[in-house]
C-alpha cells in the first residue's frame, strides 16, 4: 500500500482516519485525499497535515466525476482505496435525499468502475460504511455481519446500495474489496449537527437541547479513533471480500447520553448561574422513521484480527468536550460559516 486514495478526508473520520494513518510506524506511502468540500467537508481538519509532510496530497473533487478520479488514480499511481466520502446526516437524508444518492451510490459506483479498470495493481478497496444498513433491533438482540439489510433512512438505503454493489464487485470481477459497518462515532472534528457536537456545543451556550421522541432511542457509541484503528486493521489484514462490523460495546439510550454531557460541562465549567444544564433538555418531534436500537456483535474482528476499543465512553467523552473547550475557533468558523467562505475563495467554487 504505497499511494492510498482516501476519499471524503476532509470530513469527521476521514480527517482523523488521514491523521491516524499518517503517524503509523505500519505505513510508509503517501495519502491522496479527495473530497469536494461540500459543508461537512473542512481543510481545517487536517490543518498541520497539510502543510508538514510531502506524504500527503489533497484534491478537491467530486467522487461522481468520473474523468477528475481517473485522472487520481493514473497521476497518483493508486494501488489502494479507503472510501470515506458520504452524505452522511440521518436528518438531511430525510429533508433531501437527492445528495445521498448521487454521492453515496453513485459515487461508490464510479470509484468500483476505476478500481476495475486499475485492478492489475489494485491491492484493495476498503469500503467505509454503517450498522444502520441493518435496520432496527428491538430491546434484544445484536447486529451481526449475517444480519440482513434492512435499511430505514435514505440515508441507510443508500448506504446499504453501495455496500451491495461493492461486494457484487468482488463476486463478480474478483475485485479486492474489505467492508466495514461501524456503530456510531464521536470525538474530535465531529460536525456540529450531530447528537454529541451539537449538545456539548448548545449547553456551552445555554441553548435548548432538542432530544428526538422520549430520548429512549439507543446507539452504540465508539470513539472515533478507535474506528479508525479498526478500518487500518481490516486493511491490513482482513480477509478480502469479507464484511467485518466494528462497534464500542456501549449501549446507551440518547437521554443519558445528553445527561452525561451536561454532567461532566456542570462539574468542568459550571454555567454562571449555577444551574444544572439538565434543565435545557428539550423533548422534541421524533426523527420520521427513527431506529429504535443499535448494537453491534464485533466478535468477527476481535476474534479475526485481534481489534478492541481502547477507550471507554467514559474516557472518549472527556477528550471529546476538551476537544471541543480547546478549539473554539475551530467551533466559530463553522458556526459563521467563515470557513466555507475560506473554501469559495480558496477553490474558486
Ligand atoms: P462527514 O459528513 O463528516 O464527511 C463526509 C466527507 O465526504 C466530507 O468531507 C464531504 O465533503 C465529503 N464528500 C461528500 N460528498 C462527496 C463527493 N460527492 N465527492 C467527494 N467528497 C464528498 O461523514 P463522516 O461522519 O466522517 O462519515 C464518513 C463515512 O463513515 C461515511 O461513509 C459514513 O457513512 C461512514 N460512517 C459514519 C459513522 C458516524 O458515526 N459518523 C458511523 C459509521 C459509518
Ligand atoms: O450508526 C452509525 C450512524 O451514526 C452513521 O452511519 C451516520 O453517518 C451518523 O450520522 C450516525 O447516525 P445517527 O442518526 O445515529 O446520528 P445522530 O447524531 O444524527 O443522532 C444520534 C441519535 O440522537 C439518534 O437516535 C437521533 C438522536 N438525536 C439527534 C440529533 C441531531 C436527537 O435526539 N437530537 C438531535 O438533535
Amino acid at each position: 500500500m504505497k499511494n492510498i486514495l482516501v476519499t471524503g478526508g476532509c470530513g469527521f473520520i476521514g480527517s482523523n482516519f488521514i491523521r491516524y494513518l499518517l503517524s503509523e510506524p505500519g505505513f510508509s506511502g503517501r495519502v491522496i485525499n479527495v473530497d469536494r468540500l461540500t459543508y461537512a467537508g473542512n481543510p481545517e481538519n487536517l490543518s498541520g497535515i497539510d502543510t508538514d509532510t510531502d506524504r500527503y496530497i489533497f484534491v478537491k473533487a467530486d467522487i461522481c466525476d468520473r474523468q477528475a478520479m481517473s485522472d487520481v488514480f493514473d497521476t497518483y499511481h493508486i494501488d489502494t482505496v479507503s472510501h470515506f466520502a458520504a452524505e452522511s446526516h440521518v436528518d438531511r437524508s430525510i429533508a433531501e435525499p437527492d445528495a445521498f444518492i448521487k454521492t453515496n451510490i453513485l459515487g461508490t459506483f464510479t470509484l468500483l468502475e476505476l478500481a476495475r479498470q486499475h485492478q492489475d495493481h489494485l491491492s484493495l478497496f476498503h469500503h467505509v460504511s454503517t450498522d444502520e444498513v441493518y435496520g432496527s433491533l428491538g430491546k434484544e438482540g445484536y447486529f451481526k455481519e449475517t444480519t440482513a439489510y434492512d435499511p430505514s433512512s435514505p440515508y441507510s438505503a443508500s448506504k446499504a446500495a453501495s455496500d451491495h454493489l461493492v461486494m457484487a464487485y468482488s463476486r463478480t470481477y474478483g475485485l479486492p474489496v474489505t467492508l466495514s459497518n461501524c456503530s456510531n462515532n464521536y470525538g474530535p472534528y465531529h460536525f456540529p449537527e450531530k447528537l454529541i457536537p451539537l449538545m456539548i456545543l448548545n449547553a456551552l451556550e445555554g441553548k435548548p437541547l432538542p432530544v428526538y421522541g422520549d430520548g429512549g432511542n439507543i446507539r452504540d457509541w465508539l470513539f472515533v479513533t478507535d474506528h479508525c484503528r479498526a478500518v487500518w486493521r481490516i486493511m491490513q489484514q482482513g480477509r478480502r471480500g469479507q464484511t467485518y462490523n466494528i462497534g464500542g460495546r456501549c449501549e446507551m439510550t440518547n437521554l443519558s447520553v445528553v445527561e452525561i454531557i451536561c454532567d461532566i460541562l456542570d462539574e468542568i465549567v459550571p454555567s454562571d448561574s449555577g444551574t444544572s444544564r439538565r434543565s435545557l433538555i428539550t423533548f422534541v418531534t421524533d426523527r420520521p422513521g427513527h431506529d429504535l436500537r443499535y448494537a453491534i456483535d464485533c466478535t468477527k474482528i476481535e476474534k479475526e484480527l485481534g481489534w478492541l476499543p481502547q477507550e471507554s465512553f467514559k474516557t472518549g467523552i472527556r477528550q471529546t468536550i476538551d476537544w471541543y473547550l480547546t478549539h473554539q475557533k475551530w467551533v466559530d468558523r463553522i458556526k459563521t460559516g467563515e470557513y466555507l467562505k475560506w473554501i469559495e475563495s480558496h477553490y474558486k467554487m
